[in-house]
């Protein structure tokens, strides 16, 4: 069974709508831990539009589960990350104006500025994954930047699935995870997995974890969270 880590910034989204206090995300922590799911995972933007400072300390410091820090390469976040030490830091870049994360990071064209944060970030012990596009070329700079996990963005083969074009990212999903793994690197994957794409990508053994976050908030609102993560699991299976 693949591990699933559980993205819980849209619970804050529905807070900072109104700018008030609750839903807190805090409070899925332990719905999350009784269904034994592996990890938690909070991106903490530089905008601060969802999960805020104060969250992310709760949630690292109560110590229910492994947590997943998304975070952009700069200064800031390193230093927010190096003070609380996640289980794992997963640098994402980051525009400011963009609705989600959009495209993986640039292992390539980015070397020293993500080469210094990396190694501060596991100088202090803390596992270092790298948002890629499923492309070969970004693969390599990962390796070359020394990190021991990638996580494949899925968003255009979540965009394009059930079109003519699901089949060849399919396939480029696939190529990326099997060279990554063989090149020893552990293959995550993530962005707008759901109950319909989901059951197609599990068929690539070589993902050993999953983040997923907007489509399993989003279906709590109709089915409870627990439900919501449930049905999550057993495509998992
Ligand atoms: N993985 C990474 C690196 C992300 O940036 C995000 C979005 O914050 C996710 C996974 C979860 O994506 P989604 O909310 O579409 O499931």
């Amino acid at each position: 069974m693949s591990r699933l880590g559980v993205n819980i910034d849209h619970i804050a989204t529905l807070r900072e709508a109104r700018k008030i206090d609750y839903p807190d995300p805090f409070l899925a922590l332990d719905i999350l831990h009784r269904l034994k799911v592996e990890q938690v995972t909070c991106h903490l933007r530089e905008d601060r539009r969802h999960i805020k400072d104060h969250d992310l300390r709760r949630i690292i410091q109560v110590q229910l589960l492994p947590v997943n820090m998304e975070m952009a390469a700069t200064e800031e976040m390193t230093e927010i990350a190096l003070s609380l030490k996640p289980h794992t830091s997963t640098l994402v870049p980051e525009k400011r104006e963009e609705i989600t994360t959009e495209g993986g990071l640039d292992c390539i064209g980015q070397f020293n500025t993500l080469n210094k944060y990396i190694e501060l970030l596991k100088k202090s012990g803390i596992r270092v994954s790298l948002f890629i596009d499923p492309d070969l070329d970004q693969i390599k700079g990962a390796i070359d930047l020394g990190v021991p996990a990638i996580e494949l963005h899925t968003g255009i083969y979540c965009e394009v699935f059930g079109t003519d074009r699901q089949e060849a990212e399919f396939s480029r999903l696939q190529t990326a995870a099997r060279y990554a793994y063989q090149k020893g690197l552990k293959v995550f994957a993530g962005h707008g997995l759901n109950r319909v794409n989901l059951p197609s990508v599990v068929q690539i053994g070589e993902i050993e974890e999953y983040n997923i976050g907007h489509s399993i908030i989003a279906r709590s609102i109709f089915v409870g969270l627990a439900e919501a993560v449930k049905e999550i699991q057993k495509i998992l299976k």
